[in-house]
């Protein structure tokens, strides 16, 4: 790629990350406290025209791909419009967006007309009683009635599982039949220990949801795609795939092309990075482009290795102020 983005290890950032609230419908006991996080102020999130602004600077920069996180991203209201605009961005290839669901009365049309890559939905049980479980939300039949509609849909999709051992592990062959007869791809993700939960030992690795796959399905292959997070499976006679995500393991960082940037407009080169500069200030305080965009690149210059450090680091602050750290502040 012709991306201006290269780290200290050779490595070309194309994928933005861009995390458009905090606030999340759900409560996954993963990843929040049952009463929520603190949430930011209306006033420290950034505007859709800050966030428009922004992701210009950084197609200029090299970015071709945009993933829309959260939070969850539908509650946050004009995110339609949103992406109608940055739709019409020439430099930006591919859109894609990760979601809990519950929100897709309009979402799927808005899909169809945007021309979205690829939609990633978070969903950790078929059981209702355990999604209700994990998300402390009793909405397992809305979120599977649209999750089926959109099946329907020849959109491309992924459904990512978070696995909790003792919780949903023993929905992995169920979840993986669906790959069976739908075009879809099926993602297992590590646990990450978020949210002040779960100890390293508590963690159902990678490597062991995998082999739990290959006990199911002996015939199943590895098929060899760089870059993603996810290692990817086919299992002959499925019309969709298999993935299983090392988020904690982390097998993935010498490949990694992603930036973040939170609601509130804080860069990170890494998900376990603090961050080191508010993008969103220097626009509020009049800072120009061609700063702006000399602030990504001093970023990206100091690129952490990979995240085991920072994770460490971050851990430890949790531990010491007794907070809970969030995906949802993270952008997941
Ligand atoms: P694709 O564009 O489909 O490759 O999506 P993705 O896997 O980058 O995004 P998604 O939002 O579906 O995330 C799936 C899981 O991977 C989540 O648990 C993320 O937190 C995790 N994840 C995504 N990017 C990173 C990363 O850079 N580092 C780590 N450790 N985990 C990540
Ligand atoms: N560990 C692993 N994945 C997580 N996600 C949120 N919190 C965690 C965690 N602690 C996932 C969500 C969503 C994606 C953006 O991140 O389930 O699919
Ligand atoms: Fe990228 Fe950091 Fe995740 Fe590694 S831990 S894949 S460097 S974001």
């Amino acid at each position: 790629t012709d991306s201006q983005l290269v780290d200290p290890q050779g490595r070309h950032i194309n994928y933005l990350r861009l995390a458009v609230t905090d606030r999340c419908n759900f409560r996954c006991t993963y990843c929040m406290p049952e009463d929520g996080i603190d949430l930011k102020a209306r006033d420290d999130i950034m505007r859709f025209q800050e966030m428009e602004h922004l992701l210009g600077l950084f197609l200029e920069l090299g970015i071709t791909k945009v993933r829309i996180t959260g939070g969850e991203p539908f509650v946050r209201k004009g995110l339609s419009e949103f992406l109608i605009r940055i739709n019409q961005f020439d430099k930006l290839k591919s859109i894609n967006l990760t979601t809990n669901a519950y929100f897709m009365e309009d979402a799927i049309s808005l899909f169809q007309k945007i021309k979205i890559d690829n939609i990633n939905i978070s969903l950790d049980s078929l059981d209702r009683e355990i999604f209700y479980k994990i998300t402390r939300r009793d909405d397992f039949e809305k979120v599977w009635g649209n999750i089926e509609k959109l099946l329907l849909t020849d959109l491309a999709i992924k459904i990512n599982m978070v696995v909790i051992k003792g919780v949903n592990d023993s929905e992995i062959v169920e979840f993986s039949e669906l790959a069976k007869n739908n075009k879809v791809e099926i993602r297992f993700i590590e646990q990450m220990p978020f949210n002040g939960g779960c100890f390293s030992s508590d963690i159902l690795s990678a490597e062991e949801i995998i082999a739990i796959l290959q006990n199911a399905y002996p015939r199943m292959m590895e098929y060899f795609k760089s870059s993603s997070t996810a290692r990817i499976f086919e299992i002959p006679g499925f019309k969709g795939k298999l993935g299983v995500i090392a988020g904690h393991s982390r097998t993935f960082c010498s490949t990694c092309s992603r930036l973040r940037l939170t609601p509130e407009g804080i860069l990170k080169t890494c998900l376990y990075d603090h961050g080191s500069v508010n993008l969103k200030d220097m626009l509020r305080s009049g800072r120009s482009d061609q700063e702006i965009k000399s602030a990504v690149k001093d970023a990206v210059s100091q690129r952490a290795k990979d995240g085991f450090e920072s994770e460490q680091r971050a851990l430890q602050k949790v531990h010491f102020s007794k907070k809970k750290l969030s995906m949802a502040q993270i952008g997941g």
